[in-house]
């Protein structure tokens, strides 16, 4: 396997209006996905066209260049990432950056249903950690939830890479009445297994069939409801993601909180990311883009691809504007949540 060059070590690194250094890039490497979760996608989804998406080696060049411009971090995603045809021979072509200490994580965030095939082939390009996302552990919830996940395998994935020596991280949306019931069994279930687990508050992304405003639970109200029974102690740790941690004394295990709607983290925001056509979003909660597939494809050295970039960060946003409001019931922003994966 041939990859373009190494990467170059002498350009500018990216720095925001407000002073944050870009550090951390996540890259959607397909909006479809094997499940169709109620928060997050409607039924009868339109998909982009597979002709608009950028190839394997595009995505890896793209990567590259983020990498040179300061990028430590790469979290890939989807839709499903690991429903994208050949994934990992992206995994493979950028553990590459891992291996020359230009990368310090490779990463992905995954519902789980593919692991069981490809764990170890993941653990075998440097992946040390993966967030696999679980709202219930009820498996006819789990059904209604995702509509078209399957309980078991999603299990077996999670096996596969505890297996595999991946380090597993629990994403719970959490979901008014739907399984708040649940989170003590959850955090009991996960950090049992030595996986940390993170709360995350529904965002308003994309058109989705039900009301938002039903099923919004804000986590100010799941934390102090675990304060009943965990003794919950804040803790420094820090991955580079938006969750703040606290460890539960009851079991030495980590609970995350990702609180955009009650506590907006934008101020410490590192990230930007890419979606599988090249478009440059800097902010998740807002609309305005760059188009880097054209700079991309209309020039092999990376210069103007460079230029574009830079010419993007001048421009991150200083935060979202997301807001659940039962009268409107209108997503904040049109886009559903698969198109930037998070
Ligand atoms: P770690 O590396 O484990 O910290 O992961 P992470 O939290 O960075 O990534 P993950 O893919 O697990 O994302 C968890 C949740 O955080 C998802 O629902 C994301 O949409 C959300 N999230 C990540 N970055 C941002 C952000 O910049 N803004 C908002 N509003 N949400 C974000
Ligand atoms: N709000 C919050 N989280 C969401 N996710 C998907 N859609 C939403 C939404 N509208 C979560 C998934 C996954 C992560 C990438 O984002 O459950 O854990
Ligand atoms: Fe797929 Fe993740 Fe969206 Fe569920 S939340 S439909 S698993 S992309």
């Amino acid at each position: 396997m041939t990859f373009s060059g190494p990467v170059e070590t002498n350009s500018t690194q990216m720095i925001d209006p407000f002073g944050r250094h870009v550090t951390y890039l996540r890259v959607s490497v397909t909006d479809r996905c094997d499940f169709r979760c109620v928060y997050c996608m409607s039924e009868n989804m339109t998909f982009l066209p597979k002709k608009d998406l950028l190839t394997l080696e595009e995505l890896d060049r793209l990567c590259t260049a983020f990498v040179a411009k300061g990028v430590r971090k790469l979290r890939i995603t989807g839709g499903e990432p690991l429903v994208r045809k050949n994934i990992i021979w992206l995994f493979e072509a950028l553990s590459r950056h891992l291996q020359a200490g230009a990368l310090d994580e490779l990463t992905l965030t995954t519902n789980g249903s593919q692991l069981p095939r490809f764990a170890g082939q993941l653990a075998d390009c440097g992946v040390k950690r993966v967030n696999v996302s679980l709202d219930s552990l009820d498996p006819e919830k789990f059904r209604k939830i995702t509509r078209w996940g399957n309980f078991d395998q999603v299990m077996r994935g999670i096996d596969a890479a505890r297996e595999a020596g991946l380090h597993v991280k629990i994403n719970v949306v959490a979901l008014k009445g739907v399984n708040d019931d649940e989170h003590d069994e959850m955090i009991r279930w996960a950090h049992g297994a030595g996986m940390d687990l993170t709360f995350i508050e529904a965002m308003p992304m994309g058109d989705i069939d039900g009301d938002r405003s039903d099923q919004y639970l804000p986590l100010s109200v799941v934390r102090a409801r675990l304060m009943d029974n965990w003794t919950l102690i804040d803790i420094p740790y820090k991955t580079g993601g938006p969750a703040r941690y606290v460890q539960a004394s009851e079991t030495g295990g980590k609970i995350g909180f990702i609180t955009p709607m009650t506590h907006n983290f934008c101020e410490s925001c590192n990230r930007v990311r890419v979606t599988c056509t090249g478009t440059l979003y800097m902010c998740l909660g807002q609309d305005d883009a760059a188009d880097l597939r054209t700079p991309l494809r209309s020039d092999d050295s990376d210069r103007l691809l460079a230029a574009v970039i830079d010419e993007a960060i001048s421009r991150k946003p200083k935060g979202h504007d997301f807001v659940i409001d039962r009268r409107t019931n209108r997503p904040s922003v049109s886009r559903h949540m698969s198109v930037t994966g998070g």
